[in-house]
């Protein structure tokens, strides 16, 4: 075990139960995702994206967020967060008394259309006033920029695009700005790069990751954000998920496998990696397939 980070916290936020079953095969019904949300918090996390209030048109398998958010007894001391991307999400959003509300901004406008039907000035504009609502309401904001590190409908994305609108949404002075490899294109000094970046951009506010494992450089990321000062990650139970406007995107990378790499590096995250485990192989129950973690394979080690 190397001690050198000893103490340091990294956080991570679990997205299984919308990033990761949004694009599931599996249907799960709103006990299983309950259970989920639960299960997740028993093993040790404090941040849980637990629902999308999104159009079911075009998430059908989020349609029940309004539900799944009744339904979870809450932990003290957990955030529960949810996506909401207009008007209509906010309202459900506020009434399930979410305490996160996150917003995405993607930087590349194809991808923009396909995913939220609205150009990025669009979304820009969107996301100011349901933040600006949502600060008003006393509850947390974050805002994500998709697709940062590439595309998937038209290919390698600017940096210094990428960084103008970090500019632009940091001005509604969110809590935190999310950087998401949404297609696992990214590469390590990219990620580093673009994270400088956004310290000079958006100064003192909050820089989190979020990393798909499509091309296996999720981990590889992490590192090397870890290396220029990003202490949040959202990670995915399992590795389970993907993107539905996404073609090809996998999973994001898997929490057990973060947990396994920050323990070792003496981080402390305040998760149980034998719980995660654990919860994993209840997961690949509930959905009917396995999934893609190798330490929920591996088991820690020495084990
Ligand atoms: N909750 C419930 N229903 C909603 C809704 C919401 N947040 N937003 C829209 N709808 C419904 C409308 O009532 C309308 O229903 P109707 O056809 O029965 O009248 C329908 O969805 C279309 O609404 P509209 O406002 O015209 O939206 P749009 O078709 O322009 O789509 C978004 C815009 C943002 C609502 C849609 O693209 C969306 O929800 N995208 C989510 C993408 C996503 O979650 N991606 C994965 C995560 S990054
Ligand atoms: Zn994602």
């Amino acid at each position: 075990m190397n001690s050198e980070h000893n103490g340091q916290r990294i956080t991570l936020v679990e997205v299984a139960p919308r990033d990761g079953l949004q694009a599931d095969p599996a249907d799960l019904t709103s006990e299983q995702k309950i259970e989920l949300v639960e299960r997740l918090a028993a093993a040790g996390h404090r941040r849980i994206e637990a629902a999308s209030f999104v159009s079911p048109k075009a998430v059908p398998k989020m349609a029940d967020g309004d539900a799944v958010m009744a339904g979870v007894t809450r932990s003290a001391g957990v955030s529960y967060s949810a996506l909401v991307f207009n008007q209509r999400g906010l309202e459900r959003a506020m009434a399930a008394e979410v305490d996160e509300i996150c917003g995405v901004v993607v930087a590349s406008e194809t991808f923009s259309q396909a995913n939220q039907r609205a150009s990025v000035a669009e979304s820009i504009e969107r996301w100011r006033a349901i933040s600006g609502a949502a600060r008003q309401a006393g509850v947390t904001t974050a805002v994500t920029i998709s697709a940062a590190c590439g595309c998937p409908y038209e290919g390698p994305v600017d940096p210094e695009r990428v960084l103008d609108i970090v500019a632009e949404v940091a001005e509604t002075e969110p809590d935190e700005i999310v950087l998401a490899d949404t297609v696992g294109a990214g590469v390590p000094t990219q990620v580093a790069a673009l994270f400088e970046g956004v310290s000079r951009r958006a100064p003192g506010i909050a820089r989190r990751g979020h990393f798909h494992n499509t091309r296996n450089t999720a981990l590889a990321n992490i590192a090397a954000a870890i290396d220029v000062g990003v202490r949040t990650f959202d990670a995915s139970l399992g590795g389970v998920g993907g993107c539905p406007f996404a073609p090809r995107a996998t999973g994001n990378v898997a929490t057990e496998d973060v947990v396994y790499l920050a323990h070792g590096m003496g981080y402390d995250t305040g998760l149980d990696l034998d719980a995660l485990i654990a919860t994993t192989a209840w997961l690949e129950d509930q959905l009917g397939h396995g999934v893609p973690s190798l330490v929920a394979k591996a088991g820690g080690f020495p084990g």
